[in-house]
């Protein structure tokens, strides 16, 4: 199945304290959004790779990248406006939207995405259980409640991803949304298809993040 892939990687970094964009952060000689773009142009599936940047950043992401394979693509203030800048150049009908940040993403999780979306599936994320206890605002919540971390790559009909995300610009609600489903399940209604995730599959978020870098 073809599809197109948005990758926001225009943010600050701030929690990680580096002084510069976490994903330009390089260990044995790789950066980050090089790790990250190689799983996708390594799936043969993938016809379209967009990677959302700090404007001001563009000489250095143009360094690591080959023009023909990665279009660049300038970023917003928040995640959502990111990928915003990125929706309305997707060529494919399929899309996915997978954080710059999660670089280490396996093939197997990806192809659980995709084989969703061939299924007919129109939302779908990956999920993994929470392995603590979780408190909700001070309680815990009943025991028939499972909290599940939510991560990416996430996979949608382009179709519907620009217009949920149409609706939310609207609405001035984009830079409430937390991810790309949550915004396609409120304006659209459709639930989440959940495909199970993975725990490897974390998000350089803060320093100790970093040793999974190996
Ligand atoms: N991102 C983006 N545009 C923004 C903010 C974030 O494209 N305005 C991207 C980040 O580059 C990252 C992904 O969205 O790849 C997930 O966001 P997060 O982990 O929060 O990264 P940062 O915002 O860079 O980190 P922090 O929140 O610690 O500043
Ligand atoms: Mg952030």
């Amino acid at each position: 199945m073809s599809y197109s892939v948005i990758i926001p990687a225009a943010g600050k970094g701030e929690r990680l304290h580096l002084g510069y964009n976490k994903v330009l952060h390089r260990k044995h000689g790789t950066t980050v959004i090089e790790r990250t773009v190689a799983v996708f142009l390594n799936d043969r599936e993938c016809q379209q790779i967009l990677l959302v940047i700090p404007p001001d950043e563009e000489e250095i992401f143009r360094s690591l990248f080959d023009a023909k394979q990665v279009q660049l693509v300038y970023g917003g203030a928040t995640r959502s406006l990111s990928v915003w800048n990125a929706v309305p150049l997707v060529t494919q009908e399929k899309v996915l939207v997978h954080d710059g940040a999660r670089c280490l993403l396996s093939k197997a999780l990806l192809k659980r995405v995709t084989q969703k979306l061939e299924e007919g599936f129109v939302n779908v994320i990956p999920t993994v259980c929470s392995k603590d206890a979780i408190l909700v605002d001070g309680k815990y919540p009943p025991h028939s409640v499972r909290p599940k971390l939510v991560q990416t790559p996430q996979g949608f009909r382009t179709a519907d991803l620009i217009k949920a995300m149409e609706q939310a610009y609207v609405d001035q609600t984009l830079s409430s949304f937390k991810d790309d489903s949550s915004i396609v399940a409120h304006y659209l209604g459709f639930t989440p298809e959940e495909v199970e995730g993975d725990y490897e599959n974390i998000k350089i978020t803060t320093k100790d993040d970093l040793r999974w870098l190996g």
